[in-house]
C-alpha cells in the first residue's frame, strides 16, 4: 500500500548535497559545520524543511514561533534532522489590497524553496486564510513528501457573555452601529473580545474550511484541523508531524499518492458538508489542478445538491464556533458521518487509508455535529449560477441567504469601482429599494485588482434603517468566508476583461433563479451587441513589478486564479537542481 519503495540514507535527496567527496559537498558540509552542527548531526539523515509562515503581522500565526520548537522536538526524535526556514507569511487582516494578490506568490516560494535547498521532506505550518492553498500548491509541485500542520482556530470570542464568531459577528455588530443601536463602549467591549487568542477565525470562514480541506484531502494528522491553536494537543499534534515526516520519508510517501480524484473529491464533499466559504471554490480548483486533477464548478455544484450540511457551526449554522466542534468530535467525527459518501481507500499522510483513520472517531454532541438525519441544510452549501451575466460561472451560498431571494428580479444598481459605491451606500437620499439588485464589478482576479473579499456588499444605510437585513448582490469579487447574505460572486469571466457583466447598466432587469441554477440581465441581445462594441477596456492596473506579472499570469475564478505558466500542464517538470 503505501510506499512505493523505501528510501535508504545513500538515496535521500539531502545526500546529493551533503554525501560526495567533492569540492561541492565539501562546501555544502564545512558550512553546516558553520552552523555548529557535526557530521553526525545531519549525514544520511532526513532532512526536513518546517515552512513556517509566522511573522509579526499575522496574528492568525503568532504561536508559530514556539510551535515549530515541537515540531523540531519531534523530527529529532525520530532520526531526523529539522531546518526552520521562514516563509511568506499571507496574513488575511493586514495585506492589502487583499491577501489574494499574494497566494500564488508564496505558492512560487514554497516550489522554489523546496526545490532549491537540500530538503527530504516538509512540514508546511500554516492556516491563515491564503497560506494552506498557497504552501499546499507549492508542495504538491515540489512533490517531496510534505505533511500539513493548521494553525487551529482561536478560543470563542467573547463579549459582556457573549460568544462572538469571527467577521460574522464583526460584519452584524458594524450594522448596528450604522443603524444607531450600539453606544462606543459597546463598540470598543466587541473590537476587544472577537479575538482573544492565537490562532485563525474560528467561524467555519475561509481558514477553517481550508484546513479541513487538506484534512480530509490525507495532508493532515487525522483531525489535525480542528485543534485549538492554544490546546495543549496543538503542541502534541506539532511534534507529531514531526515524527511522521521522517517516517514519511523513508517511506517515499509523496504527494502525488495523496492528492488524487479520490482525495481530491472527498475534500469537496467534506467542505459542502461543513458549509464551506465561497473561497474554498477557487482554492480547491487551484490546489487539484496542482496534481493534474481537473475539478469544475460543475463537480462542485453537483456535490452541493446532494451533500446535506451537517456542521452546525457560522456562519452557515446557527449558534456554534469552531471551539464547540473540536470538543463535539471535530473533523474525524464529521467524515464518521459521511462516511459511506468518501473514497475510504483513499491514502494520507498517516500512511494509512481515510477509512483506517476514521476508526474509532465518535460525535460527542449531536447538535454541533449533526446526523443525516437532521441536517443544518439538506443540501445547498454552494450553488453554480449560469446565464448571459455569468457564461463562465459563479458563486453563491444559498445557505447563508435569506431564502425568499433564491428566486428574484429587480432593477440593477451598477458600481464601477468600491470607493463609488462606498460613498453612494451611505448617502441615505439613494434611491433603492430592497428589490433591487446591488452590483460591484472591476472586483475580480484582475480588476480588483488581485480578487479582494469585496462581495458582500454593505446594505444601504436607507435601507438599514428601515429594517432590512438582506438584498441580493452581485460581483466579480470574492466575498470573506465569514460572510452572510444574498451575495453573487465570482463571476467570471470578469468585467474587467469584458465579461458581460461589462455590459450591464443602471435600471437593467435582473433575474436570478437559484432552483435552475440561472443569472441573467433581461436585456436583449441586439442591445447587448451595441454596448459590447462600444467597450473599452480600461488601462493596465500595473506597469511594473508582481502586480504586473500577476496581471499577466493570473487565470479566471473558475480555473482557480493559479497562473498559467504554474499550472502542471504548462510545461515539462523543473526537475531536480545541478549541485
Ligand atoms: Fe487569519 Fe481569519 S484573519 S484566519
Ligand atoms: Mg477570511
Amino acid at each position: 500500500m503505501p510506499a512505493s519503495h523505501r528510501k535508504t540514507p545513500e538515496s535521500l535527496r539531502s545526500t546529493r548535497w551533503f554525501g560526495p567527496d567533492d569540492l561541492r559537498s565539501f562546501g555544502h558540509r564545512s558550512r553546516m559545520m558553520q552552523l555548529g552542527y557535526s557530521e553526525s548531526d545531519f549525514m544520511g539523515k532526513p532532512m526536513i524543511g518546517i515552512l513556517n509562515t509566522w511573522s509579526e503581522l499575522n496574528s492568525c500565526h503568532a504561536h508559530f514561533r514556539e510551535r515549530a520548537k515541537d515540531v523540531k522536538r519531534g523530527v529529532l526524535q525520530a532520526g531526523g534532522f529539522p531546518v526552520e526556514l521562514p516563509s511568506l507569511s499571507v496574513d488575511e487582516s493586514f495585506t492589502k489590497p487583499t491577501s489574494m494578490l499574494y497566494r500564488n506568490m508564496l505558492a512560487m516560494e514554497t516550489e522554489e524553496m523546496i526545490r532549491s535547498h537540500p530538503l527530504d521532506g516538509v512540514v508546511l505550518m500554516g492556516g491563515c486564510d491564503k497560506t494552506t492553498p498557497g504552501l499546499v500548491m507549492g508542495a504538491i509541485t515540489a512533490g517531496v513528501p510534505m505533511i500539513y500542520l493548521p494553525a487551529g482556530p482561536m478560543l470563542r470570542g467573547n463579549y459582556a457573555g457573549q460568544k462572538l464568531g469571527s467577521g460574522s459577528d464583526a460584519w452584524k455588530y458594524w450594522d448596528e452601529r450604522r443603524a444607531g443601536n450600539i453606544s462606543d463602549a459597546e463598540w470598543q467591549g466587541v473590537q476587544g473580545g472577537i479575538a482573544r487568542s492565537a490562532g485563525v477565525c474560528m467561524t467555519m470562514g475561509t481558514a477553517s474550511t481550508m484546513t479541513a480541506i487538506a484534512d480530509a484531502m490525507g495532508l493532515t494528522l487525522p483531525g489535525a484541523s480542528s485543534v485549538p491553536a492554544v490546546d495543549s494537543g496543538h503542541q502534541r499534534m506539532a511534534a507529531d508531524c514531526g515524527r511522521r515526516i521522517v517516517d514519511m520519508v523513508w517511506e517515499d510517501l509523496t504527494p502525488d499518492l495523496i492528492v488524487t480524484e479520490a482525495s481530491v473529491r472527498n475534500a469537496a464533499i467534506v467542505a459542502m458538508a461543513t458549509g464551506c466559504s465561497t473561497n474554498a471554490v477557487v482554492h480547491l480548483i487551484a490546489m487539484a489542478r496542482r496534481a493534474g486533477v481537473d475539478l469544475s464548478l460543475d463537480d462542485l455544484d453537483a456535490l452541493g445538491r446532494v451533500t446535506p450540511l451537517i456542521a452546525n457551526v457560522r456562519p452557515s449554522g446557527k449558534d456554534y464556533l469552531m471551539e464547540d466542534f473540536y470538543y463535539a468530535g471535530g473533523l474525524r467525527a464529521l467524515m464518521a458521518q459521511i462516511k459511506d459518501r468518501l473514497a475510504l481507500d483513499a491514502l494520507t499522510v498517516t500512511g494509512k487509508t481515510m477509512g483506517e483513520n476514521l476508526i474509532g472517531a465518535q460525535v460527542y454532541n449531536d447538535d454541533v455535529i449533526r446526523p443525516l438525519s437532521n441536517p443544518v441544510y439538506a443540501e445547498g452549501s454552494l450553488a453554480v449560477l449560469r446565464g448571459n451575466l455569468c457564461p463562465d460561472g459563479a458563486v453563491i451560498k444559498p445557505a447563508a441567504c435569506d431564502a425568499k431571494y433564491h428566486v428574484h428580479q429587480g432593477p440593477a444598481l451598477v458600481f464601477d469601482s468600491y470607493p463609488e459605491m462606498k460613498a453612494a451606500i451611505d448617502d441615505e437620499t439613494l434611491d433603492v429599494t430592497p428589490d433591487h439588485v446591488l452590483v460591484l464589478r472591476n472586483a475580480g482576479p484582475l480588476g480588483g485588482p488581485g480578487f479582494p473579499e469585496w462581495g458582500m456588499l454593505p446594505i444601504p444605510k436607507a435601507l438599514i434603517k428601515q429594517g432590512h437585513r438582506d438584498m441580493l448582490r452581485i460581483s466579480d469579487a470574492r466575498m470573506s468566508g465569514t460572510s452572510y447574505g444574498a451575495c453573487v460572486l465570482h463571476v467570471a469571466p470578469e468585467s474587467y476583461v469584458g465579461g458581460p457583466l461589462a455590459l450591464l447598466k443602471t435600471g437593467d432587469i435582473i433575474r436570478l433563479d437559484l432552483p435552475n441554477r440561472r443569472l441573467d440581465m433581461l436585456v436583449d441581445e441586439a442591445e447587448l451587441e451595441v454596448r459590447r462594441a462600444a467597450w473599452q477596456a480600461p488601462d493596465p492596473r500595473f506597469e511594473r513589478g508582481w502586480g504586473w506579472m500577476f496581471s499577466k499570469h493570473v487565470t479566471q475564478a473558475d480555473k482557480g486564479c493559479d497562473f498559467d505558466f504554474l499550472e502542471r500542464s504548462f510545461g515539462a517538470p523543473a526537475g531536480e537542481p545541478e549541485i
